[in-house]
This record gives structure tokens, sequence and C-alpha cells, in this order.
């Protein structure tokens, strides 16, 4: 079905050329002004300012946007979606003091959720996810990645990496899958580090490689949980069977995790909560993208990431939820973007850019979403009547997704 949308107020993120955008760069965030926008199979065809627009195609569809902003779906390139049950009792312990830190150390935190995991059937994992899933289209994202990481055995990996293939399959949205065995270390394992590197490595990696389970090797490279040295040989296991790194760097400490990505070529290094001059200049200086999880600071109380730093340096930086159960119960982009300028003194215009054409980059999407860009998927959201831009994160506490459009059409 070929659609023309008309009377749009503000068509966000036009570009003619899609590229990763890089410190100053975030900083423009191209628009048309009551514009139009032409879809055709599900893809963007034109666009341009209604003054321009002659009429339609026969067999065109036409839907006035009656003033609606239209931008380019959420890209969220990092969420842990697939879990199993949620970990408010945490929650409570952390108002009532306990670290992060202090509830993984009692084997609460990740290994509760791996608890739950092997609990779980696939089948109920799998309708949990996509009742998840469901909710977060709705709220705009239009393409995202999902992690592994709460089995922490053979079969409870291959499990999660099975049930986030089927929701790849069943998806109208594209879904990544990182593998992320070495989320923490099972309780078996706590004092043979090595045993359970073997484990990843010799029984894992091959069954993943082998069933096409995972794009991405994850590793939560973090003091107290996996070294940066532990890093490069789990990562580099994965990159020999075609899976790219994209890791969990500077969270909780000052780890070396950035470098080490930066050194092994990642995608991306994401969370940045704890960042010192070195790793901000070895970000800069590379191809990686450094990934922003301002809710995770937030619900942890951590500081928040320093994005006037990174985008100063010129470092290439996506913004991403982070989903899941212990750091960031909440999918919803909106409040992604809305956090980034209200605490990390991110512009509108660089938190979308962000959100959208670099979130993208992040998960090896760039040239198939995150911007209004011929050939590019028509995933989008329409906004309730705005009066500009900034107006998106600046109400932070209304849902202003009004409808969205996956693939042409609206869901
Ligand atoms: O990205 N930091 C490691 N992993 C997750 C949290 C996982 C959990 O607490 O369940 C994160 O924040
Ligand atoms: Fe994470």
């Amino acid at each position: 079905m070929n659609l023309l949308v008309t009377n749009i107020h503000l068509l966000v993120n036009t570009r003619k050329e899609s590229n990763l955008l890089r410190g100053k760069q975030l900083a423009e965030l191209p628009f048309f002004e009551n514009a139009y926008l032409r879809i055709e199979k599900g893809l963007i065809k034109e666009y341009g300012t209604m003054d321009g627009l002659t009429g339609h195609g026969s067999g065109e569809e036409v839907y006035d946007a009656k003033g609606a902003t239209v931008l380019p779906a959420w890209c969220d390139s990092h969420t842990h979606l697939v879990f199993a049950g949620s970990r408010e009792g945490e929650f409570v312990d952390k108002i009532n003091g306990l670290s992060y830190a202090d509830i993984a150390a009692r084997g609460g935190g990740i290994l509760n959720s791996a608890a739950k995991l092997n609990d779980t059937t696939a089948d109920d994992l799998f309708d949990i996810a996509w009742q998840r899933l469901q909710e977060l289209m709705r709220l705009g994202t239009g393409a995202i990645e999902m992690k592994s990481g709460y089995g922490l055995s053979v079969e409870g990996e291959l499990k999660m990496l099975r049930v986030i293939k089927r929701l790849k399959e069943a998806s109208p949205i594209p879904v990544k899958a990182s593998f992320l065995g070495a989320h923490t270390y099972p309780p078996a394992y706590k004092n043979d580090h090595q045993g359970y590197i073997n484990l990843i490595v010799q029984q894992m990696l091959p069954v993943i490689a082998e069933e096409g389970l995972a794009d991405y090797i994850d590793v939560f490279c973090e003091e107290g949980f996996f070294s940066p040295e532990e890093t490069e040989t789990i990562c580099f296991a994965g990159m020999k069977l075609g899976l790219k790194p994209k890791i969990h760097a500077n969270q909780l400490h000052v780890s070396g995790g950035t470098q080490i990505g930066v050194k092994m070529g990642a995608v991306s290094v994401d969370h940045l909560e704890a960042m010192d001059e070195a790793a901000i200049t070895a970000l800069a200086g590379s191809t990686t993208i450094g990934t922003l999880l301002p809710t995770a600071a937030f619900f942890l109380r951590m500081p928040f990431q320093p994005a006037r730093a990174l985008l100063n340096a010129g470092c290439a930086i996506a913004l991403a939820s982070d989903y899941n159960p212990g750091s960031s119960p909440s999918g919803n982009m909106n409040l992604v973007v809305s956090m980034s300028c209200i605490q990390l003194k991110m512009l509108p215009e660089e938190a979308i850019n962000a959100a959208t054409i670099n979130g993208a980059y992040a998960m090896g999407l760039g040239n198939e979403l995150g911007s209004i860009t011929e050939g590019k998927r028509a995933n989008l959201i329409f906004t309730r009547p705005i009066p500009s831009i900034a107006y998106l994160p600046y109400a932070f506490g209304s849902n202003l997704v009004d409808k969205v459009m996956i693939n042409g059409v609206f869901i």
C-alpha cells in the first residue's frame, strides 16, 4: 500500500544521506516545517514541504496528520528485555540503604533473575517478553537489541537466545541479539572463573554460532564481575565465530572496559557512568559508539554519564534504555530522551539524534532506520500536536506519542 501523509507540523531528522554522528554533529537535527511524506511498500519514498506537493498519485491513500510532528521511531540498542520476573523487593532494599553491589554480593541481583529464568519455560518467557515488546512499540520503539545473560548455564543461555530468535522472527520491528553469558559468575563457578569462561567458550559459543542465535557478544566488564583481560578472551572467542563485541563498560568503576572495547573494535561500549580522561580520549579517537543508559544511573542513584565531556571530545553517542529488572525496569525511550536533556544536559537535538540515527548504527541498522531518508523503513512516531521539538523532552511526564507506524502501517 502506498501512503501520502499530509499536514505534518514538523518532519524531524530528514537526511539525504545517513551517517553516524559524532561530537558537534549531534546538535544538528534537520527538519521540514509543514511537510508531507510519501511511503511506498513500507519504505520512505519522498518528502518535502506542503507547498511543493502537487496532487497525489492514483492508488495512493492519503492520511491527514493534522499537525502531528513526525520523527523516526526510537532505536533502542541496549536492553535485557527477556527476563522472568520483577525485582521490586531489591528496589525496596535499596531504599533501605543497600547498594547494587551489596545486593549482588548476597546472591541477589543478576543471580536472582537467573534463578527465576531457569524456573520459567521458554513459552512463558516468550509470552512475557512479547507483551513487553508490544508496550515498547506503542511507546515509539521501532528497533531493539536484546541480551541473554540471565541463564548463566548452557541450557539457560541457549533457552534465552532461542526465545530472542523467536521474537526476532515474530516481531514487525528489527530485533538484534547479544550473547551475554558473561553477565556474572554463577554460584558453582564463584571460585573457578576459568571454568566458567571455558563453559562459555567451549560449550555455549559453538551452539550459538551453529544455530545463528546472536549478532553480538557482550561481557559485563566490571570490578567483581569480568576483568578487562577476561572480557578480551571471551570477546575474541565470539569474534572468531562472527559475533561483534558490544560490551558493558565503566558502569560502577573506571574499569578499563572502554579501552578494551576500543582495542577490540567493539560496535559500542555501554553505560559509561564512571569515566576518566583516558577513557574519554580513547573513545573519542575510535570508531566505537558510546551508548549512554541514563535511566540505569537514575534508578541506581549513580552519577549520570558525562555526556557533555564525551560530546566535546568528539565521541559518537547513542542513548538506550537498558530495560532490565535490576537497574532499569523501564524501556520507555521517551523518558530516556527527557532524562538525557534534564540530567545529562544534552540538547533536545542531541538526545533525539542519539536515540534515533546513532541508536540505529549501534545495532548495525544505520542504513535501514533512524532518520527520514529515502529507502529507510517507515517506522515512525506521530506525536500529539506539540509547539516545538524541544517540547518533547521538556514535557517529561506526558505521553506525547499519539500513533506509531511500523513498516508503513499504524499499529
Ligand atoms: O546493564 N550491569 C549489568 N547488567 C544490567 C543489570 C542487570 C541486573 O541487575 O539484572 C545493566 O544494568
Ligand atoms: Fe545492560
